[in-house]
C-alpha cells in the first residue's frame, strides 16, 4: 500500500492544499482535508472524478479501464484511484470545502 512517498496534493483553480499519505488515492487525501472532489464508485470506472493532471505524476496499482490510453496521453487522471508519485496538482474547479480547507 505505501508503494508511494507522502506529498502534497494542490486543487486549484482554489489554491487548496491536501496531504497526501504513502499509498493514499488522492480522493482519500482530498476528502481528508476536507475537501469534497466529485465522485461515485470509488473504484475507477465510472468516471465521475475524472480531472485534469496539471502538475506531477500518478500511478495506479492496475491499468484502469476508466481512462483510455489517449485521454491518460492528455493529461486525464481518475482521483480516487490515482496514486501520487509526488506533490501533484489537479484542475477541480468543482471541488466543495465540506469544512475550512487548508
Ligand atoms: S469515482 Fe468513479 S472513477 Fe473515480
Amino acid at each position: 500500500m505505501s508503494d508511494t512517498p507522502a506529498a502534497t496534493l494542490r486543487i486549484l483553480p482554489q489554491g487548496w492544499a491536501a496531504p497526501v499519505q504513502p499509498g493514499q488515492s488522492l480522493l482519500e487525501a482530498a476528502q481528508t482535508a476536507g475537501i469534497r472532489l466529485a465522485r461515485s464508485c470509488r473504484n475507477g470506472t465510472c468516471r465521475a472524478c475524472r480531472c485534469l493532471l496539471l502538475e506531477g505524476t500518478v500511478r495506479y496499482r492496475i491499468d484502469w479501464p476508466g481512462l483510455s490510453a489517449d485521454e491518460k496521453a492528455d493529461g486525464w487522471v481518475l482521483p480516487c484511484v490515482a496514486l501520487a508519485a509526488g506533490d501533484v496538482a489537479i484542475d477541480a474547479p468543482f471541488a466543495q470545502a465540506s469544512s475550512t480547507p487548508p
